[in-house]
């Protein structure tokens, strides 16, 4: 198939190309900051730049590719740091799930692309009641915090808009497995407490499995919402003491929900307390995917075995046996 991408340079568009290609797909894919053309053409796509946000460049370009199928992996979080305000920092990715979406959706439909599968994300979007694990049919959270409302109705936009049109939305989990994890930093820097009794739950899923599905969503024929996350959908008290040590960081703080809304503000300590977890069963069973990493327990590690400082990873058995702490 030809398959146009959209957001090829980034996180999961630079996982996802090249299980396109091994699959033996021809695929074109966008790029938007100078400089970003080779990285796309080293991954085996057409480059092709384009800002998503002009409707009129968008609607040339799908015209010009002849794509049978297209996926839409375009967002701007490549600078975002710890955050208060959610939704200013999501504004630029906001209305490339909106205005983006519409763009490339009516460039699709004039094209005559047949499959549209575009992301979206699972994790602090259900409603908070009821139990810790959601399906893809329980409801989305009614009242989201003020400061993370215009980012809940933008994705809440990108998925009735796809939906409506025949697509595939993938409620993707927190990603992991790439040097530029926005978790990275703030974990090292111990700005992410386990704030009160750290219930609430995140769902991850590695980049490899987050490409390795949509993949599976390209080439079939489901249509709806999908929950692409790993097996183990887990507390803050659970999984940042663990990230905390793959990355060979101190252990988290704890702070009182007080002092957290104080510092980070209701969305983190919603996230951090309330949040529900998403469940994978419904891909498994309709894309038939299995994730690589079922759990990020083993996915950390495997991912940052070689980010935690050099004193802290396990040394080869010949190097161990010079080791100067063993002599
Ligand atoms: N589910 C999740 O947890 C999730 C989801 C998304 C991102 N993130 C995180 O956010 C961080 C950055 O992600 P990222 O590397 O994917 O970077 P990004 O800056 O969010 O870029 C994603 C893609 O969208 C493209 N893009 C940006 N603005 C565009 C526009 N106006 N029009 C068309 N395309 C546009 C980028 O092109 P250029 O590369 O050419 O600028 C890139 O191909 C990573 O830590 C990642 O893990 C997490």
């Amino acid at each position: 198939m030809r398959v146009f991408v959209a957001g090829a340079s980034g996180a999961i568009g630079t996982r996802l190309v090249p299980q396109l290609v091994d699959r033996g797909h021809e695929v074109i894919g966008t790029f938007r900051s100078p400089g970003h053309a080779e990285r796309v053409r080293a991954l085996g796509a057409q480059p092709i730049a384009l800002d998503l946000l002009d409707a009129g460049a968008v609607r040339r370009a799908v015209l010009e590719t002849e794509a049978e199928a297209m996926v839409h992996q375009a967002t701007a979080l490549g600078d975002v740091r710890f955050f208060r305000n959610f939704d200013r920092t999501f504004a630029p990715t906001n209305r490339l799930r909106t205005e983006g979406t519409d763009a490339l959706l009516a460039a699709a439909r004039e094209a005559g692309v047949r499959r549209f599968v575009a992301q979206s994300f699972a994790s602090y979007r259900h409603a908070r009641e009821g139990g810790p694990v959601k399906t893809e049919d329980d409801p989305l959270d009614p009242t989201p915090v003020t400061t993370t409302r215009e980012s809940n109705a933008a994705m809440r936009h990108l998925e009735a808009a796809v939906t409506d049109a025949g697509g595939v939305a993938l409620r993707y989990g927190l990603f992991y497995g790439a040097a530029n994890d926005g978790l990275i930093e703030p974990v090292r820097k111990r700005q992410l407490p386990i704030i009160g009794r750290g219930g609430g739950i995140s769902s991850f899923i590695h980049l490899d499995d987050a490409a390795a599905a949509t993949v599976l969503a390209v080439e079939g024929d489901a249509a709806g919402i999908y929950n692409v996350v790993d097996d183990e959908p887990a507390p803050a008290r659970e999984w940042l003491p663990v990230l905390a040590d793959a990355l060979g960081a101190k252990p988290p703080r704890r702070f009182p929900r007080w002092l957290a809304r104080l510092v980070a503000g209701d969305a983190a300590v919603v996230m951090g307390t309330e949040a529900r977890g998403a469940s994978n069963a419904k891909a498994k069973r309709e894309l038939g995917w299995e994730p690589r990493y079922p759990s990020w327990r083993e996915g950390f590690v495997a991912a940052y075995a070689s980010a935690a400082p050099a004193e802290r990873r396990t040394p080869e058995p010949a190097a161990r046996a010079q080791s100067p702490s063993r002599l």
